[in-house]
């Protein structure tokens, strides 16, 4: 039986060396470049490729994409909205983490719950750190790209609970940035990302 004890001492440790420090090494800000989006369109693809784009820019980046998280560090949750709320909750926490230790990290989760999206952002207490971006795709499309077979084995009925066929996806309402991968070229999405980060000053 787990005991939830709500009566801890704990204390927040500081460092010597602050956030500010560290980008400043960087030469670049710690965020997080949130993609959310239904499965198959193109979060991970885009997140790869991106960080290719700011590697060569000599930025230190990092991903964290469900599919690998989930392999690891969530492996014991599921799809239920209670197990999804939980995923992004630790990865929210995560993320914040990498930012405050100066990295820009990409983080590709369908995250399909404007709430649990929120909770994320909310940790970075409105400083423009939580970039949300929106890979949007109309699910039919999705379903045509379908490389791992889900939305095939989502319409037979084996797989239950999944995103844009049996559970749902709600889309964000005001993302910093909102991409089409049905009409951009995955470069073309990429172009856009960086040309926001570098027009916001995010990146030199
Ligand atoms: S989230 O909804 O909790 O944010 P997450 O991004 O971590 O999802 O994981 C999605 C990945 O899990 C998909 O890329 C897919 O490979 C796999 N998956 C397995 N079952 C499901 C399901 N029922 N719904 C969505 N994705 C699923």
């Amino acid at each position: 039986m787990v005991v939830e004890q709500t009566n801890f001492d704990l204390y927040w440790h500081h460092s010597q060396i602050r956030r500010a420090d560290r980008e400043r090494l960087n030469g670049h800000r710690g965020i997080t470049l949130w993609f959310t989006g239904l499965p198959s369109s193109g979060k991970s693809t885009l997140a790869a490729a991106l960080e290719t784009v700011l590697y060569e820019r000599k930025c230190r980046t990092y991903i964290l994409d469900g599919d690998n998280i989930r392999q690891g560090l969530n492996r014991d949750l599921g799809f239920s909205p209670a197990d999804r709320m939980e995923n992004i909750r630790r990865i929210g926490e995560v993320a914040n983490l990498l930012r405050d230790s100066g990295i820009i990290n990409l983080v590709a989760f369908i995250s399909p719950y404007r709430s649990d999206r929120k909770t994320a952002r909310d940790l970075s207490k409105g400083d423009g750190s939580f970039i949300e971006i929106f890979v949007d795709c109309p699910v039919e499309i999705c379903e045509t790209r379908d490389p791992k077979q889900l939305y095939k084995k989502a319409r037979a009925g084996v797989l239950k609970e999944f995103t844009g066929i049996s559970a749902p996806y709600e889309p964000p309402e005001n993302p910093e940035i909102h991409l089409h991968t049905d009409v951009d070229s995955i470069s073309q999405c990429v172009d856009k990302i960086i040309a926001y980060l570098e027009g916001n000053y995010y990146i030199k």
